[in-house]
Formats: structure tokens, sequence, C-alpha cells
């Protein structure tokens, strides 16, 4: 493959196997094989041009959320008017609803009491979601949380502590798309994520959990309901000033950052409450700001920019929701591995991986969504030259017995898939940061991709680096690990919003 000049510029993070030396490969491809790869590699490999372009796009997509309603992009208001002081105190009962498990935890934020560096304790439980429930009926889904709700507030003896008259305010993560017409309300626009709980779309989950938590008689009060990316922002900038948005690269892909509301052109710009938020922040008229949840993993569903490969095309179509979350189905981590998968498979039929004179069992490989996006983080940080790892990893999550070059393979479109999902995620960041003007200060960042992929930070980077053109020795705009969002970040909305009422019922 001959590569161009753009794609030569960005060397460093695209760590192309092209590059490396031949001592570091594992070995020789077959020629067919070889031609395979540089073809996959093309459709794959975004130019900075061509990452510049999607930018654009993306802008526009962001600005029209920010417009109107019921747009592609649906930038939703969130009613948090502001970033914490860092004195914010209070304990909360938070509960998260995530892909695969339910955390409930007892949240006490110290605000600037904290004993040195604490600024918060924590007590927590998991509880891992049935499978079934994630495509079953809402009152399954809402008697499960309520059940756990009950069995963590009595072993802590949080039945004792509180009362009906006296409630535990309680913060709920629920990280989907939701039209808030106030904090303590989310009305579910669409499932994400592979989720398809029949009856809760078009509904309000707040009223939903609610009539479940009653029922049970439990001396809790249902005060929020955030977003995983607000709750990332809001808990890092608790501890750190410089957080400009919170992102999530993990299941899904999003980000949340804070809009002056002049910006927000669907808002009523007289709307009581957020002049009623603005005095009590002491916020000087016109800079009033409140916190977006972009629900950016739906950009393109128009399909008009992203480059789609057949791949992404067959994810998309046997999805529960065929035509949403475009962007999110090319670089979110519930989708690599598959993406992964599906190009496997369809080598495998075509007789160029996995030989059968080595007796494979491919049921596991056939399987959809057999492969975690985290085999690929595992091959991408094998180190060993003869790609041990790798090779048992095939041989213990897919049964399959690789041979030399179905291992150099497999290395080469891990890395292609996630240096794609990498650079794609850089966009939506880059976008925010040109419609507002950011120049400087921390993205961070939570999910399984951002945390646990060895590279996904540099190759991020790199990308974003593009897209702005940044030419110094210090990138302004850095990724940061974020605080945990949906636990402390959700209590400290909690708190913000009692103090809210507070000051309302006060006068
Ligand atoms: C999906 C959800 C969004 C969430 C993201 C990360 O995109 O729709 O609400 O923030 O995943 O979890």
């Amino acid at each position: 493959m001959t590569m161009s000049a753009e794609q030569r510029i960005n060397e460093e993070s695209y760590t192309s196997w092209r590059q490396r030396s031949e001592l570091e490969k594992m070995a020789d491809l077959p020629q067919e094989l070889d031609d395979e790869l540089t073809k996959l590699d093309k459709e794959f490999w975004i130019s900075g041009s061509k990452l510049k372009d999607i930018v654009k796009y993306f802008r526009k997509e962001l600005e029209e959320g920010l417009s109107k309603d019921k747009q592609n992009i649906p930038m939703n208001i969130t009613w948090v008017h502001s970033l914490p002081s860092g004195k914010e105190k209070g304990t909360i009962l938070t509960l998260d609803l995530g892909g695969t498990n339910l955390r409930v935890c007892k949240v006490t934020l110290h605000g600037d009491e904290a004993a040195g560096t604490r600024k918060h304790t924590l007590e927590q439980e998991q509880y891992t979601l049935p499978q079934s429930l994630k495509t079953g009926e809402a009152d399954s889904l809402w008697t499960f949380v309520a059940e756990k709700v009950e069995d963590f507030v009595k072993s802590k003896g949080l039945d004792q502590e509180y009362s009906s008259d006296k409630p535990m305010p309680v913060g709920f993560t629920f990280s989907y798309p939701a039209t808030q017409g106030r904090i303590d309300h989310a009305i579910l626009q669409t499932w994400t994520k592979g989720f398809d709980i029949k009856g809760v779309e078009g509904e309000d989950v707040a009223q939903q959990l609610r009539k479940h938590l009653e029922a049970r008689e439990l001396p809790v009060e249902l005060i929020c309901v955030i977003n995983d990316t607000v709750g990332a922002m809001v808990a890092s900038a608790y501890t750190d000033p410089e957080t400009i948005i919170g992102g999530i690269f993990g299941t899904g892909c999003n980000a949340a950052y804070m809009a002056h509301t002049s910006a927000i052109k669907k808002l009523d710009a007289n709307d009581q409450r957020i002049t009623d938020a603005s005095r009590h922040n002491g916020t000087a008229a016109g800079d009033e700001k409140m916190a977006i949840n972009c629900e950016y993993g739906a950009f393109d569903n128009a399909h008009r920019i992203l480059p789609r490969t057949k791949f992404d095309e067959q994810i998309d179509t046997e999805s529960p929701r065929p035509g949403e979350q475009t962007f999110e189905k090319l670089s979110a981590g519930l989708y690599l591995g598959e993406i992964f998968r599906l190009v496997l498979v369809d080598l495998l039929d075509r007789g160029l991986v996995f030989p059968s004179s080595q007796t494979q069992n491919t049921t596991a490989l056939k399987q959809p969504y057999s492969i975690d996006t985290g085999l690929l983080s595992q091959i991408e940080d094998d180190e060993s030259p003869s790609l041990t790892q790798t090779r048992n990893l095939l041989s213990d999550i897919l049964s399959l017995q690789p041979t030399d070059a179905d291992i150099e393979l497999c290395r080469r479109l891990a890395e292609i898939i996630a240096v794609r999902g990498a650079r794609l995620c850089a966009c939506g960041v880059a976008a925010i940061c040109l419609n507002e003007g950011i120049q400087a200060g921390h993205v961070a960042a939570d999910g399984s991709v951002a945390n646990k992929h060895p590279k996904f930070k540099k190759r991020w980077a790199s990308a974003l680096g593009e897209v702005l053109e940044w030419r110094g020795e210090v990138d302004p705009i850095t990724i940061t690990s974020a605080e945990d969002g949906s636990g402390v970040g959700c209590a400290i909305i909690g708190a913000m919003e009692l103090e809210r009422r507070g000051m309302v019922r006060d006068g």
C-alpha cells in the first residue's frame, strides 16, 4: 500500500504494522491474506483531512441540536446549571444502571472540610444485571432495581437513619438519551447500547422507578436523574477546575459540556429557573450556563460523512435499533469486538484464516458478540515476541487453534479497528471545542476503552491535534481519567439540587 503524505503525518499514533521492522513481525502473511489486510487497512483508515470533514458535519449537527428539539443529535438539557464549587456536602444514595451491573452507592461528600485529599467517602454494592432484563419488560427492570435498593438500604441500616419525613436523597445515573423537563424527570427517547426493554421509551424513567421504590415503602426520595457524561464532568470538576468536558469512551460513546444558555436557542431565554440558578450561583448576566448531554453517539444517522464498511452496516442491520447511533456503532466498546469478529468470520468463510487442518472449533467465533472489546486491548497489549498471550486468548476465549499467520493477522486487525475508533472519538470533542471556542483544558474521560485500552489516549490525542492543528510541544487539551461520575458525580449533582431546593424554599 502506498501511504499518502497525510497518513504519514500521523506516523506516531498510527503505529501501522506496515512501518514495523520485519523482526517485529510474528509471521509473513500469505499473499492473499496480506492483500486482504491492505484492503481492510484502507477501508478503516481515516486520514487527517477526512477527520476534518467529519468534524465540520459534527459541528453542524451539534448546533442543530442546540437550536431545535428533535434533531439528530439531541443535545439534551440537563438542568445542571453549574460545575461544582468543591464545597458541596451531604450524603446521597446513588444508583447507576450500567450495561452489565447495577451499582448502588452511599456517597458522603465532605466539601472543603475534606480530610487531606479525600473529598468523599463511598460504600457500594454491585449487582449483575441478568441478561434477560435487557430485552424484557419495564416492570421486571424496575422490580430488580427497587429490590436491590431495598437490600442495600436495609443492609446498611439506612432504613433506621432515614424516615418518610426525612427521606434519604437518591440520585440516578441513567445513561441513555432522555428529555428532561426538570432534573428529577427523564423521558427516555430511545434505548441505546443494545438495550431493548419494552414499555420505557417515551416514558418518565424517574416516575417508573419512584413507583417501585414507593411500593416498598423505602425512606428514600429520588431527586435527580443524570447522564454518565455529566456525572464524569461534575465529579472531575469537583477536584479539577480545568475540566471542560466529560466524555465516556466505553460501551457507548458520548460527551457533555457546559454550554452558554444564550447558545441554546431551543431554551426559553426567560426561563425563571435559569434566572434563579444564576442568581443563586452569583453568575453575571449573560454568562449563564447549562450542562448539555450531547448524545452524539447518534451523529450522522443520515450517513452523509462517516465511512462505513460492510461490517459496520451488518452491525447496524442486526442491532435492535437499525439506523440509530451510527457514530457509536463505529467507535464504542460494545461494537469494536463485534467488528473484529465479523471480519474474522468473513475471512474464515473465504478460507483465509484458521485452516481446518488445525481441527478448528469455530462455534464461539460464529456467535454474535462473543468477542469483548477487552480482547482487542489485550491483543494490543501483548508485547511478547511470539505473541503467546494472543495465542492463549484465541484458544481460551474462542477455542481456536491459530497459526502464526492467524495471530499476526489478529494483531494487525485489532490495531486497525482500534485506531479508527480512537480517531473518531476525537471528532466529537474537537467539534465541541471548536463550537464553544474552548482552547485548553481537561477532557475527563471514563469508560473501558479510555481506561483499559493501552493506546487509546495517545491515538485520540494525536487525532485531536491533527484536527485542531496543534503545532506546539504541549497539547493544550488533554484527556484525563474521570473521577467516579455515576457515584460521586451523581451525588454532587444531588447535593447541588438540594441546595437549590433549599434556596427556592427559603425565598
Ligand atoms: C450511549 C448513551 C449515552 C451514554 C453513552 C455512554 O451513547 O445513549 O447516554 O452517555 O452511551 O455510556
